[in-house]
C-alpha cells in the first residue's frame, strides 16, 4: 500500500528567488497537509550524507555546491498516495521537460537548480524525512 508521506526540499534558488510562499501555497492547494517544517542551511557533510546514492555521478560534487549555497526548507508532507501525486506536482527533474503548471515548470531554472526536491519511493520518503526530523520529534 502508498505512504501517505512524502519528504520536500526548497532548494537554495527558489528560497533566494523569494518563492517560498508561491510554492507552499501550491502544496496546499493541491491538498498536502504540511507535517514537520524547518528553514535550514546544510553543511557540505549534511548534503553529501542526503545525495549519498548519486555519490558516483558525475554531477555529485555541483549538486552537493549547489544545495549548500543558500538555505533551503524541509517539509514532510501528508496525503493521499503521497509520493507519486507529489512527483506530479513538480514535473520532471529537467525543468526544460517539466509539464506545464508544474512547480519545476513555474519556478525551477536549470537541473540543478530546480526549485524542490520530492522523494522518489515511499522507503526513501522514510528515509529523508528522519534525516532532517528523526532526532527532535517523531511524527
Ligand atoms: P533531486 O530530486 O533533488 O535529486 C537529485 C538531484 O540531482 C536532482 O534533483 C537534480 O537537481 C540533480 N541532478 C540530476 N541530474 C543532474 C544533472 N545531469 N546535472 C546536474 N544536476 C542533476
Amino acid at each position: 500500500m502508498a505512504s501517505n508521506r512524502t519528504f520536500t526540499m526548497l532548494k537554495p534558488d527558489a528560497v533566494e528567488a523569494g518563492h517560498i510562499g508561491a510554492i507552499l501555497n501550491k502544496i496546499n492547494e493541491a491538498g498536502f497537509r504540511i507535517v514537520a517544517m524547518e528553514m535550514t542551511q546544510l553543511s557540505t557533510q549534511d548534503a553529501q550524507a542526503f545525495y549519498e546514492v548519486h555519490k558516483e555521478r558525475p554531477f555529485y560534487g555541483e549538486l552537493v555546491e549547489y544545495m549548500t549555497s543558500g538555505p533551503i526548507v524541509a517539509a514532510i508532507l501528508e496525503k493521499d498516495n503521497a509520493v507519486e501525486d507529489f512527483r506530479k506536482l513538480i514535473g520532471a527533474t529537467n525543468p526544460a521537460e517539466a509539464a506545464e503548471g508544474t512547480i519545476r515548470k513555474l519556478y525551477a531554472t536549470s537541473i540543478s537548480a530546480n526549485a524542490v526536491h520530492g522523494s522518489d519511493s515511499d522507503e526513501n520518503a522514510a528515509i529523508e524525512g528522519a534525516f532532517y526530523f528523526g532526532k527532535r520529534a517523531q511524527f
